[in-house]
């Protein structure tokens, strides 16, 4: 029941929580990388759905896969407010309800932290894409800095309670993937605390022709 209300909580919360970041620059990092996608395009984890104006009009079909009943509801009224042509899944990342090679691009921002398991997630992910699609991914990682790495294995609150893990090596993690990266860059998530702030983005690649 605590648990439900912290949930409620922090979706009710998320957009706030994030705002000064967006506007500090993480806006135009989910532009950047949202830009490059194509064609069939689904999205992991998508939240409140703050990825959904930076979809270009190459992306025909879009699917927003979301687990988070709470997020779910707010990322309907994004949606609706957008009037984005949308498909809302309630799934998480490694049981998506989609056939096999259904989707040219998928998207990951900030979720592979959350996720369960990230291997089964990027298998999953892999399945879904076509031979020759592509994942666009921006995440918060595991730092460099074995001072903030200690902290980040510490998981303080509420990183436990939001399944949040911010000491994953998420590149180490898509490199052992079927998934094949083809650019990354190192950078910060700014205006937050430095147990999050070590971000990429980035692509990578399921190989094979269609
Ligand atoms: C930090 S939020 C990021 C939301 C959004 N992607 C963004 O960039 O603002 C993490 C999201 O991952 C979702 N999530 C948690 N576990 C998941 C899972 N197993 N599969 C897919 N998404 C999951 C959460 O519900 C939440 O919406």
């Amino acid at each position: 029941m605590l648990k439900r209300l912290f949930l409620w909580s922090y979706a009710a919360m998320y957009d706030r929580f994030n705002a000064s970041a967006e506007r500090a620059g993480l806006r135009e990092q989910r532009r950047d990388l949202i830009a490059q996608a194509t064609g069939a395009t689904i999205e992991i984890g998508a939240g409140t759905g703050l990825n959904l104006a930076h979809y270009p009009p190459e992306v025909t079909r879009l699917a927003l896969a979301e687990p988070d009943p709470y997020m779910r509801e707010r990322l309907r009224r994004r949606v609706s407010r957008l009037g984005r042509d949308a498909e809302i899944l309630d799934a998480a990342a490694d049981r998506l309800p989609c056939p096999d090679a259904s989707f040219d691009t998928a998207v990951v921002t900030f979720a592979l932290c959350s996720v369960p398991d990230e291997q089964a997630a990027l298998s999953e992910i892999t399945r879904v894409l076509v031979p020759g699609g592509r994942l666009l991914f921006l995440e918060h990682v595991r730092s460099a800095d074995p001072r903030v790495a200690a902290k980040q294995d510490k998981m303080p609150f509420p990183y436990p309670v939001i399944g949040c893990h911010p000491n994953r090596d998420t590149l180490a993690e898509i490199k052992a993937s079927p998934l094949t990266v083809e650019s990354v860059r190192e950078g910060e998530l700014p205006k937050a605390p430095a147990i999050e702030r070590p971000m990429i983005a980035g692509t990578a690649r399921r190989l094979g022709s269609a």
